[in-house]
């Protein structure tokens, strides 16, 4: 059971970018805690961050073969990247959207993501928890 969690970009920046937004932790801080939360199950996790929209698209065509699901915060990709979501439509994996902010309660121009249209499901505004929901509900809908 092989998951990847692919994080888009500035998330790199994470704990000195926005706090009041996206809270303290720092993006390998979280990624700790998610491995820690999943220590004892016979899940593989793999974690992948980049700036660049078609790295991540590459990630997400080669993600078909080698993982179950794709759990990603495609970040501001999320409110206009149709190759991104070209891409997750291509592939015939779960996908799970994941923002740590609430983007409804936001902008106005962060209140439309265009990749949710090619998800299995989305998770928003629970902080880094919402990443361990998504894998949760891979795990309990049987999906991986
Ligand atoms: C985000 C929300 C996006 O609007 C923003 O561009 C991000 C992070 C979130 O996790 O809340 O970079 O995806």
């Amino acid at each position: 059971m092989k998951i990847l969690i692919i994080n888009g970009p500035n998330l790199n920046l994470l704990g000195k970018r926005e706090n009041d937004i996206y809270g303290e932790l720092t993006l390998d801080e979280i990624n700790l805690k998610i491995k820690e939360a999943f220590k004892d199950c016979s899940i593989e996790l793999d974690f992948y961050q980049s700036n660049h929209e078609g790295e991540i698209i590459t990630k997400i065509q080669n993600a078909n073969c080698e993982f179950h699901a794709v759990i990603i915060n495609p970040a501001a990709y999320s409110h206009y990247s149709i190759g991104i979501l070209d891409a997750i439509k291509a592939i015939n994996i779960d996908v799970i959207e994941v923002h740590l902010s609430n983007i409804y309660a936001r902008e106005q121009y962060r209140r439309t993501s265009v990749i949710s249209e090619g998800c299995t499901g989305v998770i928003s505004g629970l902080g880094y928890y919402g990443y361990i929901m998504a894998i949760n509900a891979l795990i309990n809908k049987n999906i991986i």
